[in-house]
């Protein structure tokens, strides 16, 4: 794989460098309540700071669809980073400019320093950004010398700010997107075994991922919403369990004659919820009005024995309900048994807002080989999707 890196760039100083990243962080009440996007960023950011570049920084945060919405403005975000950055001896303000595009923005933009920092108000309160609009795009790539993108959480979307500017500048990649590529490429082009461990609830997102992993991995343990599906396609009983009507014809793929695909694990055992009591049942013996909530003892174990045996690990998607306590068991057990094999005896990989935050709630994530920043377009790169993100900067 060949990666156009920043690091290739010879002289950055005075450089107007439009770096764009992925703040898309999750805003309650005009406050950010996760930082794990902006804190990845910071490599990259501090690198051509130091170099001596004028850096723009360009992000979305949320579905404003072309309109102005204060409660989507990245202000918040810029506070966020400027505590960041001081707590990395980054002694100047960060500057923050109310648009996106026009000609107060380029004046601010080219008021900046050596080692200044301004962030951008949100590009999708511009219309053409969603449309991947070449005229905006232009606007855009016209504030700056050269164009950085670090955003690969953003990179399966064909956005001007991902795709269409890097027709009017010349491209590289941040040190973060780098890292995610090639961490992410160690699953496509896996030390065997590999383990695939898939959950969470509906099919969309994730078809992709499961039928690649379907050619590439040893076996698939599958869990979660996810598992209701295959098992209600067998003809169990799941009682009032989740299920989602594409994912259930999406499972019918996999069962011939009554029978699963041998690569597909389902869980042998669950827990459900049934007026408000907690019970952990064989699948074989689930009443009409259970609701399976995680998966059961017997088959974190069974998971574990086949977990040990890999070589590489991917794992998207949690086991069951994990915000509730009762039902947290096998989520929790799944994640900390992946960081303990991970950074040694396997290759482990991490990824999706949700897994994300199950990992870090065991307390192990520091043992995990890669927690991604992405999760659709983690998805949509390891299910071979096109990268519209990724093409000019990363090359096969
Ligand atoms: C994400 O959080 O997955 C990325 O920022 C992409 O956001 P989007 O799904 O709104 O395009």
């Amino acid at each position: 794989m060949k990666i156009k890196s920043i690091r290739q760039i010879k002289n950055l100083k005075d450089q107007i460098v439009l770096l764009r990243v992925d703040f898309n962080v999750p805003i309650k009440d005009r406050k950010v309540r996760e930082n794990y996007k902006i804190a990845m960023s910071l490599p990259t950011i501090e690198y051509l700071l130091k170099k001596g570049a004028r850096v723009v920084l360009m992000s979305h945060l949320g579905a404003p669809k072309g309109k102005v919405n204060p409660d989507l403005s990245l202000l918040p975000v810029s506070k966020v980073l400027q505590k960041l950055l001081s707590s990395q001896a980054y002694k100047k303000k960060i500057k923050f400019s109310s648009g996106v595009v026009g000609a107060k923005v380029a004046k601010e933009v080219n008021d900046l320093k050596s080692g200044d920092l301004i962030l951008l108000e949100n590009l999708r309160f511009e219309i053409g950004e969603e449309k991947n609009s070449r005229i905006f795009a232009k606007k855009l790539a016209s504030l700056g010398d050269l164009y950085v993108n670090d955003a690969f959480a953003v990179s399966h979307r064909n956005q001007a700010s991902v795709s269409e500017i890097k027709n009017f500048l010349p491209s590289y990649a941040g040190l973060l997107l780098e890292d995610e590529v090639t961490s992410l490429a160690k699953v496509i082009k896996p030390k065997q075994p590999l383990v695939a461990v898939m959950g969470g609830a509906k099919i969309d997102t994730k078809a992709p991922l499961l039928e690649k992993m379907h050619k590439k991995a040893e076996c698939i343990l599958v869990g979660g919403a996810l598992a209701n599906n295959f098992l209600k396609a067998l003809g169990y009983e799941v009682g009032i369990s989740l299920i989602d009507k594409s994912s259930l014809v999406f499972a019918k793929k996999f069962i011939k004659n009554g029978k699963l695909d041998k690569k597909i694990i389902l869980p042998m055992d669950v827990v459900v919820l049934n007026a408000g009591k907690v019970f952990v049942r064989p699948i074989s013996d689930l009443k009409e009005r259970d609701a399976i909530v995680d998966i059961g003892p017997k088959t974190v174990e069974a998971f574990a024995a086949t977990i040990k045996t890999a070589a590489t690990i991917i794992w998207n998607g949690p086991m069951g309900c994990f915000e509730e306590k009762e039902s947290s068991f096998g989520t929790l057990a799944i994640g900390r048994l992946i960081a303990a094999r991970s950074k040694g005896t396997a290759w482990g990989v991490v990824g999706g807002g949700e897994t994300v935050e199950a990992i870090k709630l065991t307390k192990m994530s520091a043992y995990v080989d890669w927690i991604s920043t992405a999760g659709g377009a983690m998805l949509a790169y390891l299910g071979g999707e096109k990268m519209p993100g990724l093409t000019k900067i990363v090359s096969k």
